[in-house]
Parts: C-alpha cells; structure tokens; sequence
C-alpha cells in the first residue's frame, strides 16, 4: 500500500469503437503490459470518446466487455491494474467541461485528428468530435498521471493536454501534475497491410488491410500472405522509406520477436518476400494465440468481467474524485457535492508533515485525518463526511485556519 503511493501514474485508454487492432496491441497494450509493475496503472475503456462517432448500441455494449477481456488476455492483471470503463465514472465529464472552458478554439481546429474525423464523417461533424482532445485531457489530469503510453498518432493528442494542464495551472497553481508521452521504439505507427501509406486503423474499410487481436490464424495468415510490398525485382527484405510495405512488415516481425531490423534483413537474406511474408503471419499468429484464447475463455464469464468493471469503477472514481475535488474544482472556486448529499474536503498540507497540520487543525475544532492512508500523502482530509449544514457550520472554522496559515483561498 504505501508502496503503491510512491508510484507514478499511468493513464491510457482505447475507444470500442471498432475491434482491437494489431496495431492498437503493437502501439499501446503491449506496453501497458510492460510498465504496469512500476507505476500506478489506469487503463481505461474510453466509450464516451468512441460516441462522436455514431454507434450501433448492441455492438458497443459487447465491444466494451470484450476489449476488458483482451485487455486482461495481453496480461493486465485486474488486481494490479485499475481496469474500467470511462462513462463509469462521472467524473470525466465533470473535468471534461471544465478543461472545455479552458481549450482554445484555434487549437482543437489544428488537431490532425479532427481534421481527419470530420473528412470521413462529412455529414456529422458534432461538438464532441471537436471538443475530444479536452475530455482526453481531463482522463488524463483527472488521476495526476505521469505517462501516457499511446502510439504516435496520439503525441498531438497528449500536446494539448500538456498545454491544457499549464494553462490551468498558471491561473491556479500547481493543480495538475504535467504528463509526457510514451510512445514506443518500435511498434508506434503500425501501417496498413493493404494501403501502407496509411496507418492501420478499426475504421479502414479495406478488410485485409487491418489485423483484430481476435481474428483466426487462418485469416491473418490470408492478410499477410496478400499484404502489399513493392515491384522490385530483388524482393529484397531491408527496410527504406520507398518500401513501406516491407518495412511495416519488419516493423510488426521485429515487435513480435524482439529482433532488430539488421538482424531482420539477415534473417531473410536472398530469401524474397515468398518466405517473408508467411514468416511474419506465423509470428503474428503465435502471438495472438495465446491472447485470443484467454479472453475467449474470459468472455464466458460475463459476470466475473462485471466484477472486474464495478471494483474498476470504484477505485478509479475514488482517485479521481479525490484529484477532482481537491485539485481542479476547489481551485478554480468551486463548492463540491457529492451525489449522496455528503462533501468531502481534501486540502493540500501547507506544512511538509500533514500529521502536524492535522494536530494544529484540531486547535480550531475541526478534524483533519492526514491522506497517507487512503494513497494521497501531504494532503488532509475532513475527517468527517459531513451533511450541508454541517459543512456550513465548519466553513468559519476553516476559514480561520487558513487565515492563520496566511492562505486566502
Ligand atoms: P484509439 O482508440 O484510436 O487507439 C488506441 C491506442 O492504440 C494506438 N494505435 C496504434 N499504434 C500504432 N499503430 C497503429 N496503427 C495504431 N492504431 C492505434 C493509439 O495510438 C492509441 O494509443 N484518443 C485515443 C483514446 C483516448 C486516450 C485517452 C488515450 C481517450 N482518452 C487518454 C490515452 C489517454 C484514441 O483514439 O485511441
């Protein structure tokens, strides 16, 4: 426990918008797997982002549940990691508005993304899909994240949080720890197999040019065999901005084995790409095995995935109802109430020893409990989860206590 409050955050989330690609498991899961023991991990399944663009119900729903078990199946264990879905808790919307209110219109009119978007989507192009990169921001500000592991189309994406979060910060202080993105050596622009100009994405239309974790290994074997290389005449394997084909093709062969692109081009040295082509089939077959069984296995216990969601749910909402309260809202003048009628106050120590601030708070009458046992050292809590009125009686008494500490807030 005390260990786990030292440890940094890490925030990232995928729409169900469509079934998780190869791409997706290359430029984001994989990694989430491989850094989910050093920090505090928050991986979320982002369904109010998946909206801007029209869903059918049913599909979303069953999308939702599946990506928790691929999610658990690539080896995010949900004991360690804090699994959810992002309309769970309210409190992304909550910031999400807030952070709307302190997004520029110029900027979100940059975004390659909702240029992107709103081509494809000419007929509906909604104020979600402009406004997207600020509920980005809030899921990321919400729990005081470190690192966003992403792939490289979403760097912009992370940017403007950056940018959101020190706009914010400069009016109000130090509200928002300031995220870097992760985005992988290898793996972070998967290309599409058909068009590899293009990056491989749930929404091509082109059926063989995108790899799901879930497809069979007589179909991926089919994608690969048919994937697009290049006319020349050697059908040599190295890779070179005029073969992005090839390239894309040892980019996914040296994710899935670990090996370098030199060592790659020896591999299949005078080979041609007959050989090639089917060996990068197989090593994406093998890795997808393993995956694709364990959460078909999963996806049969539907009530245990439920489990999954509602613990999620619960510890993600405390945390960010924790950063919420104290940091965004209370800062920017905001009163806080809780749905059950109750507030909380968390108040940052303005001693380094919040023990010490908690003795002193009791001189005034007002019971303070320091945060380091519910994960949030340097700060206090009231300790009491008080009714309005209560609440109203206890304002004086704090105001007193932050004169005395020559606080004017
Ligand atoms: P989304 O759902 O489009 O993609 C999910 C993750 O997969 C990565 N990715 C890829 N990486 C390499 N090659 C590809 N072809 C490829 N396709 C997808 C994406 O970079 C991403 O990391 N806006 C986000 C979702 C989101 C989010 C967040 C992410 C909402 N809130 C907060 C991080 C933090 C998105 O649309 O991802």
């Amino acid at each position: 426990m005390e260990e786990a409050a030292h440890k940094k955050i890490i925030f990232s989330g995928i729409q169900p918008s469509g079934d998780l690609t190869l791409g997706s498991y290359m430029g984001a899961i994989k990694n989430w797997v491989a850094l989910s023991d050093e920090y505090e991990c928050y991986y979320c399944i982002v369904d109010m982002h998946a909206i801007t663009v029209r869903q059918v119900p049913a599909d979303l729903r069953r999308r939702a549940l599946s990506q928790l078990a691929q999610y658990i199946a690539c080896g995010l264990d949900p004991k360690k990691n804090t699994l959810f879905i992002q309309s769970h808790v309210p409190a992304h919307a909550q910031l999400g508005w807030v952070l709307d209110c302190y997004t520029m219109f110029g900027e979100l009119s940059r975004m390659t993304q909702f240029k992107d978007k709103s081509s494809k989507n000419a007929d509906n192009i909604n104020a979600g899909l402009f406004t997207y990169p600020a509920l980005m921001a809030a899921d990321i500000l919400l729990y005081q994240t470190d690192l966003v592991p992403v792939g490289g189309d979403q760097k912009q994406h992370v940017e403007i949080c950056r940018d959101i979060a020190m706009r914010f910060n400069n009016i109000y202080g130090d509200v928002f720890t300031i995220p870097e993105p992760y985005i992988p050596p290898t793996g972070a622009r998967i290309m599409s197999l058909t068009s590899p100009e293009n990056k491989m994405s749930k929404s091509d239309k082109d059926p063989g040019g995108c790899i799901y974790i879930m497809q069979s290994p007589d179909d991926i074997m089919r994608c690969f065999k048919r994937a697009v290389t290049d006319s020349e005449t050697g059908h040599c394997v190295y890779a070179c901005p005029e073969k992005l084909g090839v390239t894309n093709l040892m980019q996914i062969y040296s994710v899935c084995t670990g090996k370098t692109m030199d060592e790659i081009e020896a591999e299949f040295d005078g080979m041609g790409y007959g050989a090639f082509k089917p060996a990068v089939g197989e090593a994406v077959v093998e890795t997808l095995r393993p995956i694709r069984e364990e959460a078909e296995r999963l996806m049969k216990d539907k009530a245990y995935l439920e489990d999954i969601l509602r613990d999620g749910a619960e510890r993600a909402a405390y945390a960010a109802n924790r950063e919420l309260i104290y940091g965004a809202l209370t800062d920017m003048g905001y009163a806080c109430a809780r749905p059950d009628g109750a507030f909380y106050l968390f108040l940052k120590s303005p001693e380094p020893d919040a023990r010490a601030f908690c003795r002193r708070a009791m001189d005034y009458d007002i019971l303070l409990v320091p945060g380091d046992d519910f994960g949030c050292p340097g700060y206090a809590r009231l300790a009491y989860c008080v009714a309005r009125s209560q609440l109203q009686r206890s304002l004086p008494a704090f105001r007193k206590l932050a004169e005395s500490y020559g606080l004017s807030k």
